[in-house]
């Protein structure tokens, strides 16, 4: 996933597509590029994180449009980052996404010279092999003949008009007073303005002195409805701490109560869907995965209900069991994931009604669901998620309940969750979890147990240290290391025990015991202490929302344990936030 933004206008637009570019820098830092069009198009780029950069070397500009790289094809270069370049340098595109018929459109542009081994830079030059249309045609043409889901921004050295186009990738144009912003995300234009337009797939606008909206197949325009997005500009930002991914940590004191005030019918009706659906599906990948593993469990537990949970890159295996009576339950943070949407899509030629649970607003999952409800975590900054995860949680967790007609009681038992968190996330808890990152940063290795809803926060701890600590961690459902992995253990081994103060306690507790007396370094991570601990970190005792708690202190030893380990915890390597390609 790549991040775009573009700016036409009255101000420079250079220092407004730098800062925005920021902004935009979780979706990919491999390499950056700004092109800022005068007399001329000049372009400007560099290998790399944009990180504190104040100034670029670009005259002043009123069309302008920039680009953050997580490389898919072609290695991490200068040649290869974008703006991409027609052979006269008179049009710039910058593109987020796949184009999977490149090499064919390659090879019928023979006399082009091509600068990079970018899929994108062939854009530029199918839009200047038929500019003798027009612009508006060209970008046109070369929009239908790319295949594969992306959205690309083009200017023109001979106007001034800029086009953008949606092929399945995010676009949203935001809309000041006599200017105008395109951005794949809308923090990167927040400080301006919240007033946009969400583009949906084949649509494409056209701005000269205002934007026009047309579908690029049919030639047809568009109306387009304003919408007023919800987020606040300081959500997007740091402000006094030193990493989004600490921020976001710490705002989960509000984020679950944020979450759950939904409108009650709306989440009935949800649990009625599930209840009345001839099987339900929830699916999701990686951390939106493990919230639907544990929802899987929350509904037994609390609904005494089976629901099937899928990782979404494995949903195409459960097709036969597809009818229009099926309900599937979509769980996305950015609503951009292409393994989900691939899912969403053979889901749908069986026609099962699609539920997503989406934190982004306007995201392509939220415009394909037949319902979606937004998560209301706010922006998400970090590439490992953390806020939106406990949010999600919630919402499954209050589902369950409505599901038996105890909508209130579910709600209650959040509630107090959310102010158990509010008081456990202070200074003290943080240096106490910091402390065990200092005791155990330097060993390869570390296994984390848990039970029930608490199995799949194993999995999802693992998640969390790998990413961004890149130390060998692995989640085990606690029965099971006897069977194989308590091979691995030796002495001092970190093993963290995930404990609900529920039936399973028992259980992992003598399952943490096998451990210890095979020399691991137990870390229980609970309500209450036991002798078995050698370090423990006191949880609230929060019933069914217990995985919502027991996951935030191994998120915030995550945290510590990637700084004490010299990484940056936002920004880990190889990763890129929301994962739009297969
Ligand atoms: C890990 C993480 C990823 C995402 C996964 C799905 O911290 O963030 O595993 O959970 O890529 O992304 P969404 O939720 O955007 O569909």
């Amino acid at each position: 996933m790549c991040g775009i933004i573009a700016y036409k206008g009255f101000r420079d637009g250079v220092n407004i597509v730098l800062e925005g570019l920021k902004l935009l820098e979780y979706r990919g830092y491999d390499s950056w590029g700004i092109a800022a069009k005068n007399e001329d198009i000049h372009v400007f780029k560099e290998v790399g994180k944009i990180g504190e950069i104040k100034k670029v070397n670009l005259l002043r500009s009123n069309i302008c449009m920039g680009h953050t790289r997580w490389s898919t094809t072609g290695a991490v270069t200068k040649e290869n980052s974008h703006p991409h370049l027609s052979c006269d340098n008179k049009i710039a595109v910058i593109h987020n996404g796949i184009i999977e018929n490149y090499e064919e459109l390659k090879k019928q542009l023979k006399n082009h010279n091509f600068a990079s081994e970018t899929d994108t830079e062939v854009i530029p030059h199918l839009i200047e092999e038929n500019i003798n249309l027009g612009f508006f045609e060209a970008v046109k043409k070369a929009a239908n003949l790319i295949e594969g889901r992306s959205a690309f921004i083009a200017i023109n050295k001979d106007n001034d008009e800029m086009i953008a186009v949606r092929t399945g990738a995010p676009l949203i144009l935001g809309i000041g007073n006599n200017e105008y912003f395109i951005a794949s995300d809308v923090p990167a234009f927040l400080d301006y303005t919240k007033d946009v337009n969400y583009l949906d797939d084949n649509e494409m606008v056209v701005i000269k002195d205002h934007p026009n909206f047309f579908n690029f197949r049919t030639g047809e325009e568009i109306k387009k409805r304003l919408i007023t997005i919800s987020w606040d500009k300081e959500q997007s930002k740091k402000g006094d701490y030193k990493h989004y991914l600490i921020k976001e940590i710490m705002e989960q004191k509000e984020t679950i109560n944020k979450a759950i005030n939904q409108d009650e019918q709306e989440i009935q009706k949800i649990a009625d869907e599930i209840n009345n659906a001839f099987g339900t599906f929830f699916v999701g990948c990686g951390t939106s995965g493990k919230v639907c593993h544990a929802g899987e469990y929350l509904f037994s537990k609390i609904a005494k209900k089976h629901v099937n949970f899928v990782i979404a890159s494995e949903f195409s295996n459960y097709h036969h069991f597809l009818t229009d009576e099926t309900l599937m339950i979509v769980v996305t943070q950015s609503g951009e994931t292409a393994d989900v949407i691939e899912a969403i899509e053979a889901a749908k030629k069986e026609n099962v009604k699609i539920i997503s649970l989406v934190n982004v607003q306007g995201s392509t999952i939220s415009l394909k669901s037949d319902y979606s409800l937004l998560v209301k975590a706010g922006p998400e900054k970090a590439v490992a998620s953390t806020k939106t995860a406990t949010s999600q949680l919630a919402l499954l967790l209050l589902l369950a309940y409505a599901s038996i007609g105890k909508l209130k009681e579910g709600k209650r038992l959040l509630i107090e969750t959310s102010s158990m968190i509010n008081d456990m996330l202070n200074l003290r808890y943080e240096e106490h979890i910091k402390r065990l990152a200092e005791l155990i940063h330097k060993k390869e290795h570390a296994y984390i147990i848990g039970k029930s809803s608490n199995y799949p926060m194993a999995l999802e701890s693992a998640i969390k240290i790998q990413e961004v600590s890149y130390m060998h961690a692995e989640g085990f459902a606690a029965g099971e290391l006897k069977h194989g992995p308590i091979a691995l253990i030796e002495k001092n081994t970190p093993c963290i025990a995930l404990v609900a103060n529920d039936e399973t306690k028992k259980d992992v507790l003598v399952n943490a015991q096998e451990l210890k007396t095979r020399g691991a370094y137990i870390i229980g991570v609970a309500p209450e202490y036991n002798k078995i601990f050698d370090y423990w970190i006191k949880v609230p005792d929060a019933g069914d929302a217990s995985p919502i708690v027991n996951i935030i202190p191994i998120q915030i030893l995550s945290y510590h344990l990637a700084l004490l380990r010299g990484h940056d915890p936002d920004y880990p390597r190889n990763l890129a936030k929301g994962v739009t390609v297969k």
